[in-house]
């Protein structure tokens, strides 16, 4: 490893649309280095598969960045969006963690997930119906018209938020994630976003009291055991984790299927490959590339290399899920690879809770879509497609995804 850090982030469009090859070469020059963000913070990337396990799922490697960096006399950034929203599971480490994730797993039993399959159809086949307006040959944006709306949708069910309020509340959030800036001060509307999701969850919160429903927000607030930031922190993270990663999930899982006829025929021809499709999309597209930061407690060795205490640690899920080492040929989309759980979803104590949700959501996103549109295709050349949506680092989408759904003569 060279003295000078590599810098992390703030990648040039042609990185950021692509990055797999960028990964591989730096996880060939050391699966384990220390960079610097794009803010100019310096870090610790890891980028080999078994470094990467064994980081997720290492005490000594904190998920309470604001405690651990402020202990160390650090000013610390507040993060997306702000102290109202930080108190959440993905933030802090057992006991809290642990309190926190077993409420919110209530609404995350398997029968609970699975009774909400006809919902999700529905909403999904209503978005079709929609954009089937339009006409034969149209082109429509299928990450605005499907790929976003669907799991804002089933979130907005399993949180209980009125169907009115959906779009509205949309609109905050994408303003939110797209405008909040990594650091400096953030712009006034995305400013404005916040304060008017803080000011929706909480009476939407007081709602849930007064008129307690069969809800997420219903259960947490009975349940009374969660201070009022740790009551809005969570549903705030539930929102974001629940429909940007999904969203991200559709749309570069249709563009990878796309680039892979034999796969897509693969998938048409018997809709039982569906589930395992779906992984493999998790690892080869890598809708969220890395896990939230960490910082660690104490010093942390991995893969021979030592982190001393109190650095960050960012996780690529991404490069560790094409690491050779684990995965035979991991650049080519294999859907019949049958390698197992990649990390696309985590590992360990914050392994992705809404993992069943996601796998349900998908599948019936891409049963609903390629079953009625097998012969969707790209109404754009492929280089056009730009993944400016999130900032690479924990999220990577496509700004949009210009397709004919129904091409003329295959109707
Ligand atoms: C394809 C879609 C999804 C992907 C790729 C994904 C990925 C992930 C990953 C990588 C983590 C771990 C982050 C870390 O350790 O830093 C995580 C955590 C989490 N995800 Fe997901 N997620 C997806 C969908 C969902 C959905 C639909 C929900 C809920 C409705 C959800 C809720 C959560 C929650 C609550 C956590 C925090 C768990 C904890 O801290 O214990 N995710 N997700």
């Amino acid at each position: 490893m060279t003295d000078t850090p590599a810098s992390w982030g703030g990648w040039a469009p042609a990185v950021r649309d692509d990055p797999a090859g960028h990964f591989a070469q730096a996880r060939a020059r050391c699966p384990v280095q220390r960079v610097r963000l794009a803010d100019g913070h310096p870090a610790w990337v890891v980028l080999g598969y078994d470094a990467a396990r064994q980081a997720l799922g290492d005490p000594r490697i904190s998920k309470d960045m604001l405690a651990a960096l402020a202990a160390d006399g650090e000013v610390v950034a507040e993060g997306l969006p702000g102290p109202s929203f930080s108190r959440h599971m993905l933030n802090v480490d057992p006991p809290d963690h642990t309190r926190l994730r077993r409420l919110v797993s209530r609404a995350f039993v398997p029968g609970r997930i699975a009774a909400l399959e006809p919902a999700i159809r529905a909403l999904a086949s209503g978005l079709l119906d929609k954009l089937d307006l339009r006409g034969p040959d149209a082109t429509v944006d299928l990450v605005e018209g499907y790929a976003y709306p669907l799991p804002f949708g089933v979130i907005g069910e399993l949180l209980g938020i009125p169907a009115a309020d959906r779009p509205g509340l949309h609109g905050w959030f994408q303003v939110l994630l797209t405008g909040w800036a990594a650091s400096g001060d953030p712009p006034p509307e995305a400013v404005a976003a916040s304060d008017g999701i803080v000011a929706y969850l909480s009476d939407l919160v007081e709602d849930k009291r007064r008129r307690p429903a069969d809800d997420l927000v219903s259960v947490l607030v009975a349940a009374a055991e969660l201070s009022t930031q740790e009551l809005l922190s969570s549903l705030f993270q539930l929102v974001v984790a629940g429909h940007d990663t999904t969203a991200s999930l559709i749309g570069n899982g249709v563009v990878a299927l796309l680039d892979h006829p034999g796969q897509l025929a693969a998938v048409l021809a018997d809709p039982g490959l569906l589930p395992a499709a779906i992984d493999e999309l998790i690892r080869f597209t890598a809708p969220v590339p890395h896990a939230t930061f960490r910082v660690t407690a104490e010093s942390v060795t991995l893969d021979g290399v030592e982190i001393p205490a109190h650095e960050q640690v960012l996780v690529c899920l991404a490069s560790a899920n094409r690491d050779p080492s684990r995965y035979p040929s991991p650049d080519i989309l294999d859907i019949g690879r049958g390698d197992g759980p990649n990390l696309g979803l985590g590992h360990g104590t914050h392994y992705c809770l809404g993992a069943p949700l996601a796998r349900l959501e998908a599948r019936v996103a891409f049963e609903e879509l390629i079953g009625r549109h097998p012969g969707l295709r790209l109404a754009v050349g492929r280089d056009a497609l730009a993944w400016t949506r999130g900032d690479g680092l924990v999220l990577r989408g496509l700004a949009s995804l210009p397709v004919v759904l129904r091409p003329r003569g295959r109707r």
